[in-house]
Protein backbone atom coordinates (compact mmCIF):
# COMPACT_ATOMS: atom_id res chain seq x y z
CA UNK A 1 0.00 0.00 0.00
CA UNK A 2 1.27 3.55 -1.01
CA UNK A 3 -0.41 6.70 -1.03
CA UNK A 4 0.16 8.43 -4.14
CA UNK A 5 -1.31 11.60 -3.66
CA UNK A 6 -3.00 13.89 -1.03
CA UNK A 7 -5.36 16.76 -1.19
CA UNK A 8 -6.31 18.58 1.58
CA UNK A 9 -8.20 21.84 2.42
CA UNK A 10 -9.00 24.36 5.24
CA UNK A 11 -5.82 22.23 6.90
CA UNK A 12 -4.23 23.66 9.91
CA UNK A 13 -1.78 26.62 7.72
CA UNK A 14 -2.90 24.78 4.40
CA UNK A 15 -5.56 26.36 1.77
CA UNK A 16 -5.41 24.16 -0.02
CA UNK A 17 -2.88 22.03 -1.45
CA UNK A 18 -2.48 18.88 -3.71
CA UNK A 19 0.49 16.74 -3.64
CA UNK A 20 2.02 13.80 -6.00
CA UNK A 21 4.46 11.06 -3.85
CA UNK A 22 7.31 9.45 -5.01
CA UNK A 23 6.82 5.24 -4.22
CA UNK A 24 9.64 5.11 -1.56
CA UNK A 25 10.94 8.41 -0.45
CA UNK A 26 9.08 11.42 0.56
CA UNK A 27 11.09 14.44 1.90
CA UNK A 28 9.11 17.56 3.47
CA UNK A 29 12.55 20.11 4.19
CA UNK A 30 11.54 23.71 5.83
CA UNK A 31 12.34 25.96 8.41
CA UNK A 32 9.74 25.63 11.99
CA UNK A 33 6.78 26.32 11.76
CA UNK A 34 5.94 26.09 8.15
CA UNK A 35 3.72 22.94 7.88
CA UNK A 36 5.86 19.77 7.55
CA UNK A 37 4.88 18.10 10.50
CA UNK A 38 1.05 19.09 9.51
CA UNK A 39 0.91 17.30 6.24
CA UNK A 40 2.41 14.09 8.23
CA UNK A 41 -0.57 14.60 10.31
CA UNK A 42 -2.91 14.81 7.68
CA UNK A 43 -1.28 11.42 5.83
CA UNK A 44 -1.71 9.72 9.56
CA UNK A 45 -5.44 10.99 10.25
CA UNK A 46 -6.87 9.20 7.25
CA UNK A 47 -5.20 5.68 8.60
CA UNK A 48 -5.32 6.24 12.46
CA UNK A 49 -8.50 8.46 12.46
CA UNK A 50 -6.72 10.13 15.14
CA UNK A 51 -4.01 12.73 15.29
CA UNK A 52 -0.57 11.49 16.81
CA UNK A 53 0.03 14.96 18.25
CA UNK A 54 -3.65 14.45 20.27
CA UNK A 55 -5.42 17.48 18.80
CA UNK A 56 -8.78 17.68 18.76
CA UNK A 57 -10.82 18.60 15.40
CA UNK A 58 -11.03 22.13 15.87
CA UNK A 59 -7.66 22.29 16.31
CA UNK A 60 -6.92 20.56 12.64
CA UNK A 61 -9.33 23.16 11.06
CA UNK A 62 -7.81 26.08 9.64
CA UNK A 63 -8.55 28.89 12.33
CA UNK A 64 -11.66 30.69 10.77
CA UNK A 65 -13.08 27.93 8.99
CA UNK A 66 -15.98 25.44 10.07
CA UNK A 67 -14.68 21.87 8.33
CA UNK A 68 -11.36 20.91 6.68
CA UNK A 69 -10.62 17.79 4.10
CA UNK A 70 -8.01 15.38 3.74
CA UNK A 71 -8.27 12.93 1.03
CA UNK A 72 -5.37 10.30 0.18
CA UNK A 73 -5.63 8.24 -3.17
CA UNK A 74 -4.09 4.43 -2.20
CA UNK A 75 -2.20 2.42 -4.19
CA UNK A 76 -2.29 -1.24 -3.92
CA UNK A 77 -0.69 -3.99 -6.60
CA UNK A 78 -2.03 -0.98 -9.13
CA UNK A 79 -5.50 -0.67 -8.06
CA UNK A 80 -6.68 2.75 -6.67
CA UNK A 81 -8.40 3.31 -3.40
CA UNK A 82 -9.50 7.11 -2.54
CA UNK A 83 -9.95 7.63 1.42
CA UNK A 84 -11.54 10.82 2.10
CA UNK A 85 -11.91 12.62 5.16
CA UNK A 86 -14.48 15.52 6.10
CA UNK A 87 -13.44 16.90 10.10
CA UNK A 88 -16.31 18.69 11.29
CA UNK A 89 -15.69 20.49 14.64
CA UNK A 90 -18.09 18.01 16.25
CA UNK A 91 -17.15 14.96 14.56
CA UNK A 92 -15.33 13.09 11.42
CA UNK A 93 -16.69 11.29 8.36
CA UNK A 94 -14.36 9.02 6.72
CA UNK A 95 -15.20 7.41 3.08
CA UNK A 96 -13.92 4.69 1.09
CA UNK A 97 -13.81 4.71 -2.40
CA UNK A 98 -17.03 7.27 -1.98
CA UNK A 99 -18.69 4.71 0.71
CA UNK A 100 -18.91 6.01 4.36
CA UNK A 101 -17.01 3.88 6.41
CA UNK A 102 -16.17 3.16 10.27
CA UNK A 103 -12.13 3.68 10.94
CA UNK A 104 -11.74 0.18 11.46
CA UNK A 105 -12.62 -0.38 7.61
CA UNK A 106 -9.86 1.82 6.82
CA UNK A 107 -7.37 0.39 9.24
CA UNK A 108 -7.56 -3.10 7.99
CA UNK A 109 -6.37 -1.93 4.09
CA UNK A 110 -4.38 1.03 5.07
CA UNK A 111 -1.71 1.00 7.94
CA UNK A 112 0.84 3.47 9.20
CA UNK A 113 3.63 4.11 12.13
CA UNK A 114 4.19 7.05 12.86
CA UNK A 115 8.13 8.00 14.97
CA UNK A 116 7.16 11.58 16.22
CA UNK A 117 8.51 14.01 19.01
CA UNK A 118 5.38 13.04 20.82
CA UNK A 119 6.61 9.16 20.84
CA UNK A 120 8.69 10.03 23.54
CA UNK A 121 5.88 10.43 26.24
CA UNK A 122 5.37 6.44 25.52
CA UNK A 123 9.02 5.81 27.71
CA UNK A 124 8.79 9.04 29.40
CA UNK A 125 5.66 9.12 31.00
CA UNK A 126 3.71 7.06 33.01
CA UNK A 127 2.22 3.56 32.55
CA UNK A 128 -0.91 4.97 30.47
CA UNK A 129 1.10 6.02 27.59
CA UNK A 130 2.63 2.36 27.27
CA UNK A 131 -0.61 0.85 27.22
CA UNK A 132 -1.51 3.10 24.69
CA UNK A 133 1.11 2.29 22.84
CA UNK A 134 0.83 -1.79 22.97
CA UNK A 135 -3.07 -0.90 22.48
CA UNK A 136 -2.12 1.41 19.14
CA UNK A 137 0.41 -1.55 18.03
CA UNK A 138 -2.33 -4.12 18.51
CA UNK A 139 -5.09 -2.74 16.62
CA UNK A 140 -2.76 -1.84 13.51
CA UNK A 141 -1.54 -5.45 13.42
CA UNK A 142 -4.87 -6.96 14.51
CA UNK A 143 -7.66 -4.36 12.90
CA UNK A 144 -9.85 -6.21 14.79
CA UNK A 145 -8.81 -5.86 17.92
CA UNK A 146 -9.66 -2.05 17.38
CA UNK A 147 -13.53 -3.65 18.52
CA UNK A 148 -12.15 -5.43 21.50
CA UNK A 149 -10.36 -1.87 22.99
CA UNK A 150 -13.61 0.33 22.33
CA UNK A 151 -15.70 -2.42 23.83
CA UNK A 152 -13.27 -2.54 27.02
CA UNK A 153 -12.82 1.34 27.23
CA UNK A 154 -17.06 1.34 27.09
CA UNK A 155 -17.40 -1.61 30.24
CA UNK A 156 -14.67 0.25 32.29
CA UNK A 157 -16.79 3.75 32.04
CA UNK A 158 -20.34 1.67 32.76
CA UNK A 159 -18.51 -0.46 35.87
CA UNK A 160 -16.89 2.87 36.97
CA UNK A 161 -20.31 4.58 36.91
CA UNK A 162 -22.05 2.19 38.67
CA UNK A 163 -19.40 2.07 41.32
CA UNK A 164 -19.20 5.85 41.50
CA UNK A 165 -23.38 6.01 41.85
CA UNK A 166 -22.53 3.20 44.62
CA UNK A 167 -20.36 5.82 46.74
CA UNK A 168 -22.51 8.73 46.28
CA UNK A 169 -25.56 7.00 46.69
CA UNK A 170 -26.90 8.08 43.56
CA UNK A 171 -29.08 5.35 43.06
CA UNK A 172 -29.94 2.33 46.12
CA UNK A 173 -27.00 0.47 47.47
CA UNK A 174 -28.65 -2.93 46.60
CA UNK A 175 -29.23 -1.77 42.84
CA UNK A 176 -25.99 -0.72 42.41
CA UNK A 177 -24.61 -4.30 44.08
CA UNK A 178 -26.98 -6.50 41.33
CA UNK A 179 -26.09 -4.28 38.42
CA UNK A 180 -21.68 -4.47 39.47
CA UNK A 181 -22.37 -8.73 39.77
CA UNK A 182 -24.16 -8.61 36.81
CA UNK A 183 -21.72 -6.55 34.93
CA UNK A 184 -18.68 -8.07 36.56
CA UNK A 185 -18.66 -11.42 33.86
CA UNK A 186 -18.46 -9.55 30.84
CA UNK A 187 -16.23 -6.92 32.62
CA UNK A 188 -13.92 -9.45 33.44
CA UNK A 189 -14.09 -11.46 30.29
CA UNK A 190 -13.34 -8.27 28.30
CA UNK A 191 -10.52 -7.59 30.89
CA UNK A 192 -8.94 -10.88 30.26
CA UNK A 193 -8.99 -11.08 26.71
CA UNK A 194 -7.37 -7.49 26.09
CA UNK A 195 -4.98 -8.36 28.08
CA UNK A 196 -3.93 -12.02 26.57
CA UNK A 197 -3.66 -10.38 23.39
CA UNK A 198 -1.21 -7.39 25.37
CA UNK A 199 0.61 -10.16 26.56
CA UNK A 200 0.75 -11.91 23.16
CA UNK A 201 1.66 -9.24 21.08
CA UNK A 202 4.80 -8.30 23.45
CA UNK A 203 6.06 -11.87 23.34
CA UNK A 204 6.02 -11.65 19.38
CA UNK A 205 7.71 -8.06 19.55
CA UNK A 206 10.27 -8.82 22.42
CA UNK A 207 13.13 -10.34 20.17
CA UNK A 208 12.28 -7.37 17.48
CA UNK A 209 12.56 -4.93 19.84
CA UNK A 210 16.05 -6.67 21.24
CA UNK A 211 17.24 -6.74 17.47
CA UNK A 212 16.25 -3.19 16.34
CA UNK A 213 17.76 -1.77 20.08
CA UNK A 214 20.86 -3.93 19.22
CA UNK A 215 21.19 -2.70 15.38
CA UNK A 216 20.58 0.86 16.34
CA UNK A 217 22.86 1.55 19.48
CA UNK A 218 25.71 -0.74 17.69
CA UNK A 219 26.36 -2.30 21.06
CA UNK A 220 24.96 -5.62 23.30
CA UNK A 221 22.20 -2.89 24.77
CA UNK A 222 19.82 -5.70 26.99
CA UNK A 223 16.26 -4.83 26.77
CA UNK A 224 13.48 -6.28 28.39
CA UNK A 225 9.68 -5.72 28.75
CA UNK A 226 7.72 -6.54 31.29
CA UNK A 227 4.10 -6.81 31.74
CA UNK A 228 2.71 -6.84 35.32
CA UNK A 229 -0.21 -7.83 36.93
CA UNK A 230 -0.36 -7.14 40.62
CA UNK A 231 3.09 -7.22 40.58
CA UNK A 232 3.43 -10.84 38.76
CA UNK A 233 5.11 -10.18 35.44
CA UNK A 234 3.39 -12.25 32.52
CA UNK A 235 6.21 -11.91 30.35
CA UNK A 236 8.82 -13.94 32.30
CA UNK A 237 9.71 -17.02 30.42
CA UNK A 238 8.47 -19.31 32.89
CA UNK A 239 5.05 -17.81 33.00
CA UNK A 240 2.66 -19.36 30.43
CA UNK A 241 -0.38 -17.08 30.14
CA UNK A 242 -3.83 -18.49 29.20
CA UNK A 243 -7.26 -16.81 28.76
CA UNK A 244 -8.28 -18.84 31.67
CA UNK A 245 -4.92 -18.29 34.20
CA UNK A 246 -5.49 -14.41 33.64
CA UNK A 247 -9.57 -14.54 33.90
CA UNK A 248 -8.55 -16.36 37.19
CA UNK A 249 -6.23 -14.35 38.54
CA UNK A 250 -7.97 -10.95 37.80
CA UNK A 251 -11.28 -12.54 39.53
CA UNK A 252 -9.48 -13.44 42.66
CA UNK A 253 -8.02 -9.84 42.69
CA UNK A 254 -11.21 -8.36 42.41
CA UNK A 255 -12.62 -10.50 45.23
CA UNK A 256 -9.90 -9.27 47.03
CA UNK A 257 -10.53 -5.25 46.58
CA UNK A 258 -14.46 -5.93 46.08
CA UNK A 259 -14.65 -3.60 49.32
CA UNK A 260 -11.82 -1.23 48.18
CA UNK A 261 -13.39 -0.85 44.68
CA UNK A 262 -16.39 -0.02 46.97
CA UNK A 263 -15.08 3.06 49.01
CA UNK A 264 -13.33 4.26 45.92
CA UNK A 265 -15.97 4.39 43.79
CA UNK A 266 -13.54 3.42 40.63
CA UNK A 267 -12.46 -0.32 38.68
CA UNK A 268 -9.29 -0.98 40.74
CA UNK A 269 -9.11 -4.36 38.54
CA UNK A 270 -7.74 -4.57 34.39
CA UNK A 271 -5.81 -4.06 32.18
CA UNK A 272 -6.20 -0.26 32.84
CA UNK A 273 -4.46 -0.94 35.61
CA UNK A 274 -1.53 -3.14 34.39
CA UNK A 275 2.01 -1.92 34.16
CA UNK A 276 4.16 -1.89 31.15
CA UNK A 277 8.05 -1.35 32.22
CA UNK A 278 10.82 -1.50 29.69
CA UNK A 279 14.11 -2.27 31.28
CA UNK A 280 17.46 -1.06 29.70
CA UNK A 281 20.07 -3.19 30.91
CA UNK A 282 17.96 -4.34 33.84
CA UNK A 283 16.85 -0.82 34.70
CA UNK A 284 13.82 0.80 34.53
CA UNK A 285 13.92 2.71 31.36
CA UNK A 286 11.78 5.60 32.61
CA UNK A 287 13.99 6.41 35.06
CA UNK A 288 17.45 5.30 33.99
CA UNK A 289 17.99 6.44 30.52
CA UNK A 290 19.02 9.53 28.91
CA UNK A 291 16.71 11.61 26.28
CA UNK A 292 19.10 9.60 23.54
CA UNK A 293 18.54 6.82 24.91
CA UNK A 294 15.03 6.41 24.82
CA UNK A 295 14.20 7.97 21.24
CA UNK A 296 16.54 4.63 20.74
CA UNK A 297 14.13 2.38 22.33
CA UNK A 298 11.17 3.74 21.32
CA UNK A 299 12.35 4.12 17.44
CA UNK A 300 13.43 -0.08 18.17
CA UNK A 301 9.32 -0.44 19.54
CA UNK A 302 8.46 1.00 15.86
CA UNK A 303 11.07 -0.63 13.63
CA UNK A 304 9.91 -3.85 15.55
CA UNK A 305 6.62 -2.97 14.93
CA UNK A 306 6.85 -2.87 11.40
CA UNK A 307 8.84 -6.14 11.20
CA UNK A 308 6.08 -7.94 13.04
CA UNK A 309 3.87 -6.45 10.86
CA UNK A 310 5.19 -7.36 7.65
CA UNK A 311 5.79 -10.85 9.41
CA UNK A 312 1.84 -10.95 9.55
CA UNK A 313 0.52 -9.46 6.80
CA UNK A 314 3.38 -10.16 4.35
CA UNK A 315 3.34 -6.22 3.92
CA UNK A 316 4.79 -3.09 5.19
CA UNK A 317 2.84 -0.23 6.47
CA UNK A 318 3.59 3.17 5.49
CA UNK A 319 6.48 4.98 7.71
CA UNK A 320 5.93 8.77 9.07
CA UNK A 321 8.75 9.79 10.97
CA UNK A 322 8.65 13.28 11.97
CA UNK A 323 12.17 15.12 13.23
CA UNK A 324 13.53 12.06 13.67
CA UNK A 325 17.20 12.57 12.49
CA UNK A 326 18.16 15.62 13.73
CA UNK A 327 18.12 13.97 17.65
CA UNK A 328 19.83 11.07 16.54
CA UNK A 329 23.84 10.77 17.24
CA UNK A 330 25.55 10.00 14.25
CA UNK A 331 25.40 5.94 14.75
CA UNK A 332 22.03 6.22 15.85
CA UNK A 333 21.22 7.94 12.38
CA UNK A 334 23.42 5.63 10.52
CA UNK A 335 21.56 2.56 12.00
CA UNK A 336 17.91 4.00 11.19
CA UNK A 337 19.15 4.79 7.70
CA UNK A 338 20.63 1.09 6.71
CA UNK A 339 17.07 0.43 8.41
CA UNK A 340 14.71 2.97 6.12
CA UNK A 341 17.17 1.32 3.38
CA UNK A 342 16.06 -2.01 3.92
CA UNK A 343 12.31 -2.00 4.55
CA UNK A 344 10.56 -1.64 0.95
CA UNK A 345 7.97 0.94 2.46
CA UNK A 346 7.06 4.08 1.05
CA UNK A 347 8.20 6.72 4.13
CA UNK A 348 7.26 10.25 4.88
CA UNK A 349 9.91 12.39 6.85
CA UNK A 350 10.39 15.69 7.99
CA UNK A 351 13.62 17.66 9.01
CA UNK A 352 14.66 21.07 8.64
CA UNK A 353 18.23 19.97 7.56
CA UNK A 354 18.97 20.81 3.88
CA UNK A 355 21.89 18.77 3.51
CA UNK A 356 20.53 15.46 3.97
CA UNK A 357 23.26 12.46 4.29
CA UNK A 358 24.05 10.88 1.06
CA UNK A 359 23.58 7.34 2.26
CA UNK A 360 19.46 8.56 2.61
CA UNK A 361 19.23 7.88 -1.52
CA UNK A 362 16.76 6.60 -2.44
CA UNK A 363 15.59 5.79 -6.50
CA UNK A 364 12.17 7.31 -6.54
CA UNK A 365 12.07 9.91 -4.21
CA UNK A 366 10.93 13.39 -3.81
CA UNK A 367 11.85 16.37 -1.94
CA UNK A 368 9.18 18.77 -1.12
CA UNK A 369 10.32 22.26 0.66
CA UNK A 370 7.59 23.84 2.87
CA UNK A 371 7.19 27.47 3.05
CA UNK A 372 3.91 28.70 5.06
CA UNK A 373 1.33 26.54 4.22
CA UNK A 374 2.16 26.09 0.31
CA UNK A 375 4.99 23.73 -1.09
CA UNK A 376 7.33 25.72 -2.54
N1 LIG B 1 -5.74 25.26 12.97
C1 LIG B 1 -4.75 25.97 12.42
N2 LIG B 1 -5.02 26.94 11.52
C2 LIG B 1 -4.03 27.67 10.96
N3 LIG B 1 -2.74 27.47 11.21
C3 LIG B 1 -2.39 26.51 12.09
C4 LIG B 1 -3.38 25.70 12.74
N4 LIG B 1 -2.76 24.83 13.55
C5 LIG B 1 -1.45 25.07 13.42
N5 LIG B 1 -1.21 26.09 12.55
C6 LIG B 1 0.09 26.63 12.14
O1 LIG B 1 0.86 25.58 11.58
C7 LIG B 1 2.24 25.86 11.81
C8 LIG B 1 2.93 24.68 12.45
O2 LIG B 1 3.06 23.72 11.52
P1 LIG B 1 3.93 22.42 11.81
O3 LIG B 1 3.73 21.93 13.19
O4 LIG B 1 3.65 21.52 10.68
O5 LIG B 1 5.40 23.04 11.70
P2 LIG B 1 6.74 22.32 11.25
O6 LIG B 1 7.06 22.75 9.87
O7 LIG B 1 6.63 20.87 11.51
O8 LIG B 1 7.75 23.02 12.26
P3 LIG B 1 8.91 22.39 13.22
O9 LIG B 1 10.13 22.26 12.36
O10 LIG B 1 9.07 23.46 14.25
O11 LIG B 1 8.41 21.11 13.79
C9 LIG B 1 2.34 27.01 12.77
O12 LIG B 1 2.72 28.16 12.05
C10 LIG B 1 0.93 27.13 13.31
O13 LIG B 1 0.61 28.43 13.65
MG1 LIG C 1 7.29 19.69 13.07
Amino acid sequence: MKMSRLHVKDFRNFKELNIEFANRLNIFIGDNGQGKSNLLEAIALLALNDSFRYADNDKLISIGQNSALVEGLLDRNGLDYKVKMQILKSRKNVTWNEKKVTQGNVREHFSCVVFSPESLSFIKEAHDERRTLIDEALVSIDPGSAHLVTDFRKALKTRNKVLKDYLTEESDKNTSLSVLESLNPLYLKLSAELTLRRIKLLKHMMSPIQEAMRAISKSPVDILVEYRISGTNYLDSAMSASFEKIYDALFQRQVELHVAELSSGTSLVGPHKHEIVFLYNQKDSRFYCSQGQQRALILSFKMAQIVYYQKVHEAYPILLLDDVLSELDFVKRGALIEFLQKIKTQIFLTTTDLHLPEELRMEESKVFVVKEGFIA
